[in-house]
């Protein structure tokens, strides 16, 4: 069996140059794929309320929702690492109640961190606590889509040099208080750049240029399988959309035309049991 990713391995890529594979996954087959094919970060976001719950933002996605797709990424990997994403409000209130939280995704879900976004003074103390506890904590700065509100919808972040100091100051604030690593989401490739090399822990962008330690993107937009929209920084790299439309089109055809299923789709009685059937009805008729 192989190794399991930790987050000692992640540090050990980094030093390495050695780039971090990530996806996003949230059911049992998908994450089986993904860990079959080296993926080394599986993350179960909460886009998982867009992409598999129809929702128009993340926002309305559950703890208990988060928990019960994490248990599932979970029972389908064997070497990648599973970071569960904590939903909305599950750690903005207070610090109690993010630890509680975060404390079931590792007890409850099997994941073995869990991801939070921004660097706000709260964010930064609950990290603190949770990292205290053993709990390993992956930031997420740049665009933060559970902030999509405040920060007027699906747009890049720290495209100006007052913005970008923000951004890396607050990498740097992610850093001290102990995340093993930080998504960087929407963020100019250069603003990227320096603030890899300005960390130990390794970055994984999305939308943010080639000089992160790793990427990662949403698997159903990178399968072609999400149609909603498409964000520009994503490569297509198949369309389910495509093959499924094509393939439930093809089954309906084989239903109605009687060409589903055939013979060798069909159980059958042997000979002898079908015989004694038939002697048993005798010359019933059923209707
Ligand atoms: O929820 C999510 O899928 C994420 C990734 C986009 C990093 O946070």
């Amino acid at each position: 069996m192989a190794q399991q990713v930790t987050t000692l391995t992640l540090k050990q890529y980094k030093e390495k140059k050695k780039k971090i594979v990530s996806l996003t996954a949230y059911d049992y087959s998908t994450a089986q794929v993904l860990d079959r094919n080296g993926v080394d970060v599986i993350l179960v976001g909460d886009s998982l309320a867009m992409v598999v719950l129809g929702h128009k933002s993340t926002h309305p996605v559950t703890v208990d929702q988060m928990i019960h797709h994490t248990q599932a990424v979970v029972r389908g990997v064997e070497r990648a690492m599973v970071v569960a994403d904590m939903p909305f409000m599950s750690y903005q209130e207070d610090v109690k109640e993010a630890i509680k939280n975060a404390g079931r995704f590792i007890k409850e879900a099997r994941a073995q961190a869990v991801k939070v976004e921004g660097a706000s003074r709260l964010t930064l103390e609950i990290i603190e606590r949770l990292v205290e506890i053993g709990i390993p904590v992956m930031g997420h700065l740049g665009f933060t889509p559970q902030s999509v509100h405040a920060l007027g919808g699906f747009r890049v972040q720290g495209k100006t040099a007052e913005k970008a100091m923000k951004l890396m100051n607050d990498a740097q604030a992610l850093e001290r208080v102990g995340v093993f690593g930080m998504v960087l989401e929407m963020v100019p490739a250069s603003v990227s750049k320096i603030i890899t090399e300005t960390l130990e822990v390794p970055t994984i962008g999305i939308g943010a240029g080639p000089y992160c330690d790793g990427q990662i993107l949403v698997v159903d937009d990178m399968l072609g399988k999400f149609t909603d929209f498409k964000p520009s920084f994503v490569r297509q790299y198949a369309n389910l959309a495509e093959v499924s439309s094509q393939a439930i089109a093809n089954y309906a055809d084989d239903v109605r035309n009687n060409n589903y299923p055939n013979n060798e789709e069909s159980f059958h009685l042997s000979s002898e049991e079908e015989a004694a059937l038939l002697s048993c009805i005798g010359s019933k008729v059923f209707h």
